[in-house]
C-alpha cells in the first residue's frame, strides 16, 4: 500500500490532491447557528491535510455529515465544519456549496499552491451510497473530472473505510491512491489487537443493540480473556439468563443468540451485577440502584451500578491490552454517566495498551473531561474499527492495496 509519505516524497507542489476525510462530527442545532460539540475527527484529519498544504498541493477535501437521504439538507451542510477546519489549519478553507457542480468547479479552479477546499456533503448526492456500482462509478467519474485526471487521491477517512461508497472506493480505482496518516495510524493500532495482544486482553462493549455488534462479539470471544458488557445490550444478555429487565432496552429476537454465547463462553463474559434504574428516560426521572437480576416492572436500567463499576474497574486494572467500544450507560444524562466515567477513568489510569473504538465512546471521553493522554489510541472509526476487529474485509482498505 502506498502512503502519503510516498506521495509527498514524489512532490505535490502545484498538483491537485483529492482527499477523503472523516469529518462526521456531532452538531448541536438547538441555537441559531449549529455548534460542533466534539471536533475530534476534524482535529484528527488535520495532519494529512497540513502535510499536503505544506508541500504546496491544491487540496480538495470531500467528506460526509450524518445520513442525508441522497439530497441536499441544509441541516447537514458541511459549512460549519469548513470554518472549524480553517481555524485548526490556521488558514481559510474555501467551501464549495455543491459537490461536482458550478461552485465546486469554481472553488477548485480558484485554489493556489497550499490552498484547501472542502466540497459540500458527498451524501447529498444519492450516487455516493448507491448499491448500484454504475451509479457510484458515474459520480466517481465526475469527481475525477473535477480534480483532473492527473490528480492523486488520498484516503484518510478511516471512519468510512468499511463503506463501499463512491468517495471511498470508486474514486480510488480511478486515481493513483495513497493511505493518509490517519488511515495508516488507525490500521497499525488495530492490527496490534488482531495480532498477538499482551494478556490479559480485556474488551468493554456497550451501546444499545446486540444485533449491531454480534459479528464483533463472536470474533472477540475467540480472542479475549474477558468481555465486559454494559449499556443497553446488557439487558438482552440478562434476559437470556432468565431475569426480568422491566422496561429496559431489550432485543427479544436476540435472546437465543445471547443464551448461546453465554453457554459457550460463560467464563469470559461479565455482565453488570447492579444497575441504576429510572422510572423514565429522563435526566430528572426517579432513580434507584438494584441488583441486575431484580429490575422491577415499570423501571428501566440506564447505567451500570456502583458494584459493577468497581468490578469492571478491577478487571480493567489487571489488563495488559484493552479495547473499549460503546458507553455503558446513558452518559449524556448526568445521573447515568458514572458507569461510563468509571470505565473511561479505569482505562485512562491503566498502563495497558488501550484503544478507544470511536463514535460515542470517544465523544464520552472528551465530554466527561477524561485526559485523552491516558489512552494509547482513540480511534476515529466506530463501525470501521469494529469491522476491522471482526476481521471483515474493508473495501476502503482493500482498494488501496494494489
Ligand atoms: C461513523 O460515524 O461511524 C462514520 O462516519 C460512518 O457513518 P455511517 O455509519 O453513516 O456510514
Amino acid at each position: 500500500m502506498h502512503t502519503l509519505d510516498d506521495l509527498i516524497a514524489a512532490g505535490v507542489s502545484g498538483r491537485t490532491v483529492l482527499v477523503r476525510s472523516e469529518l462526521n462530527v456531532p452538531l448541536d442545532r438547538s441555537g441559531a447557528t449549529p455548534v460542533i460539540t466534539d471536533d475530534g475527527r476534524i482535529r484528527a484529519s488535520v495532519p494529512t491535510i497540513k502535510a499536503l498544504t505544506d508541500g504546496g498541493a491544491h487540496v480538495v477535501v470531500m467528506a460526509h455529515l450524518g445520513r442525508p437521504k441522497g439530497a441536499p439538507d441544509p441541516a447537514l451542510s458541511l459549512a460549519p465544519v469548513a470554518a472549524r477546519l480553517g481555524e485548526l489549519l490556521g488558514a481559510p478553507v474555501a467551501f464549495a456549496n455543491d459537490l461536482v457542480g458550478p461552485s465546486a468547479r469554481a472553488t477548485v479552479q480558484g485554489l493556489t499552491d497550499g490552498g484547501v477546499a472542502l466540497l459540500e456533503n458527498v451524501r447529498f448526492d444519492a450516487r455516493e451510497t448507491s448499491k448500484d456500482s454504475a451509479k457510484r462509478a458515474a459520480l466517481a467519474d465526475e469527481l475525477v473530472a473535477l480534480v483532473g485526471a492527473d490528480a492523486a487521491f488520498v484516503s484518510d477517512g478511516f471512519g468510512v473505510v468499511h463503506r463501499k461508497q463512491a468517495s471511498v472506493y470508486d474514486v480510488a480505482q480511478r486515481l493513483p491512491h495513497y493511505a493518509g496518516y490517519l488511515v495508516t495510524a488507525e490500521t497499525a493500532v488495530l492490527r496490534k489487537l488482531t495480532g498477538n495482544p499482551d494478556r490479559p486482553y480485556v474488551v468493554v462493549l456497550g451501546g444499545a443493540k446486540v444485533s449491531d455488534k454480534l459479528g464483533v462479539i463472536t470474533a472477540l470471544l475467540a480472542k479475549v480473556d474477558t468481555l465486559l458488557i454494559g449499556g443497553g445490550m446488557a439487558y438482552t444478555f440478562l434476559a437470556a439468563q432468565g431475569h426480568g429487565v422491566g422496561g429496559s432496552l431489550l432485543q427479544a429476537d436476540q435472546i437465543d443468540t445471547c443464551r448461546e454465547l453465554l453457554a459457550q463462553h460463560a467464563e469470559k463474559i461479565a455482565l453488570p451485577r447492579d444497575v441504576v434504574i429510572a422510572d423514565g428516560f429522563a435526566a430528572d426521572a426517579a432513580t434507584r440502584v438494584v441488583a441486575a437480576t431484580e429490575i422491577p416492572d415499570g423501571w428501566q436500567g440506564l447505567d451500570i451500578g456502583p458494584a459493577s463499576r468497581e468490578a469492571f474497574a478491577a478487571v480493567i486494572a489487571n489488563a495488559r491490552t484493552i479495547f473499549w467500544n460503546g458507553p455503558v450507560g446513558v452518559f449524556e444524562m448526568a445521573p447515568f454517566a458514572e458507569g461510563t466515567r468509571a470505565v473511561a477513568q479505569a482505562i485512562a489510569d491503566s498502563s495497558a495498551f488501550s484503544v478507544v473504538g470511536g463514535g460515542d465512546s470517544a465523544a464520552a471521553v472528551r465530554q466527561l473531561g477524561i485526559d485523552e493522554a491516558g489512552f494509547s489510541h482513540i480511534s476515529t472509526g466506530g463501525g470501521a474499527s469494529l469491522e476491522f476487529l471482526e476481521g471483515a474485509e474493508l473495501p476502503g482498505i482493500t482498494v488501496l492495496e494494489d
